[in-house]
């Protein structure tokens, strides 16, 4: 357990300033509902509950990026799960954010501006550099606690992620508390664990499955391995895969990038990881189709899914396994048609009597969109970069900073 302090040390009936992490896929502008909303909610509500005056951050996007959108639809949707209103100012520590902080009574909750249109949110600096940012110094003295629930948003050493925690007591909200506990853990966990330990690794980034296959292979018996970086690891053995074709523009660099590295793992630790021998791709009805690797003479489309070959060698080693861990998908899954593997993937799991963490990304969103019960597995993780640096054993500096006030 993380030597922070969290919301059992603190007082109730204070002007809270909490930072949470609402960034969300974004759509023609449209910001979509996902998970971060109802585990945030679970903060939100608590701290109103305890009679708080409860003011949050947030970010959006990164600037310049399409998804870099202001907070104001955040405030709607967080309020359908939170239960109670959500006022929104459309600031951050300039007048009518002082003046909205100052106008909430005990109970009421406020959202503030998209932390990242500020000037001083983003710079990369040392957590004191940050506490004496305007950002920091303006809004801190209208508070009497710092509490900081964005596991997600740990790994970046940002203002309202570090900077708060050096200038008023801080806390770990709830959200924090299990992320940390149980991402941190999963290495641990690992290397205890006697009978089989299984890691199901996708996503985009052959890199991403690198570092973990390298950080944790002295832990994990056998890594299960989708996504694109299953047909990258597959382009290194040889075989007709891995590469873009029509206008995709995802796998050639990162062949560039990872080739040695991936021709090294196949070389001499094939044995630890399993790769597809199949493959799921539309077809010319727009239909699911697959094929077998073997067939494949010259990659002409994308694959977009595991195929079933794949899925029914993968299950028994879930079903074998004291403990199972996912980061990313190993298809499209938010298409239905493309969604069978990763979902045949997490329901073994889930139907296992194992222990369990599952993340990467938005793969949480699987559970939700395919009605899978979150009761069946120990803990499902909302954050992307932060649950790889947690497995790849590098430093969350946000949490640290959280571990070095407590002390
Ligand atoms: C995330 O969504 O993973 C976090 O909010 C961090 O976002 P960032 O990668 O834009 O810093």
């Amino acid at each position: 357990m993380a030597a922070f302090n969290t919301l059992d040390d603190l007082a109730d009936g204070q002007r809270v300033l909490v930072r949470v992490d609402l960034n969300s896929p974004v759509e023609d502008g449209v910001v979509q509902d996902n998970h971060r909303f109802d585990r945030y909610a679970e903060t939100v509500r608590e701290l109103a509950d305890r009679d708080n005056k409860v003011v949050l951050m947030a970010h959006q996007g990164r600037p310049g990026r399409d998804d870099f959108v202001s907070l104001d639809q955040h405030a709607e949707i967080l309020e359908e799960y939170v239960g109670k209103d959500i006022q929104f100012v459309d600031d951050i520590y300039g007048d009518d954010a002082i003046e909205a902080i100052e106008a909430l009574e005990a109970g009421e909750i406020l959202l503030l501006e998209n932390t990242r249109m500020a000037d001083d949110e983003l710079p990369e600096k040392a957590p004191e550099e940050h506490a004496k940012s305007d950002f920091v110094q303006t809004l801190s003295p209208y508070f009497d606690a710092f509490v900081n629930d964005a596991y997600s948003a740990a790994h970046r050493a940002h203002a309202s992620t570090v900077g708060f925690a050096l200038e008023l007591p801080a806390y770990a909200g709830r959200v924090m508390e299990a992320e940390y506990e149980y991402n941190t853990g999963v290495a641990e966990r690992a290397r205890e664990t006697e009978g089989q330990v299984t890691m199901v690794l996708g996503g985009n980034k052959s890199e991403d499955v690198i570092s973990v296959v390298n950080n944790l292979g002295d832990a994990i018996d056998t890594f299960l391995i989708g996504g694109l970086p299953g047909e990258l690891f597959l382009r290194a053995e040889g075989y007709p895969v891995g590469m873009d074709v029509g206008d995709m523009d995802l796998l050639d660099d990162q062949w560039d990038e990872t080739k040695d590295t991936l021709e090294d793992l196949v070389a001499n630790r094939r044995d630890e990881f399993e790769l597809p021998t199949d493959f799921a791709y539309e077809d010319d009805d727009g239909e699911r189709a697959e094929i077998a690797l073997e067939d494949i003479e010259e990659k002409t489309t994308g694959y977009l899914d595991i195929g079933h070959d794949t899925i029914d060698a993968y299950v028994p080693i879930i079903e074998d396994s004291e403990a199972v861990f996912v980061k990313g998908a190993v298809g499209v899954f938010e298409d239905e048609r493309f969604a069978d593997g990763t979902v045949e993937l997490i329901e073994a799991i889930g139907r296992t009597d194992c222990f369990s963490v599952v993340g990467g990304g938005d793969t949480a969103r699987t559970l939700s969109m395919y009605g899978l019960d979150e009761d069946n597995y120990d803990h499902i993780s909302i954050a992307g970069g932060a649950y790889l640096n947690a497995l790849t054993g590098q430093e969350l500096e946000a949490a640290e900073v959280l571990i070095e006030q407590a002390k």
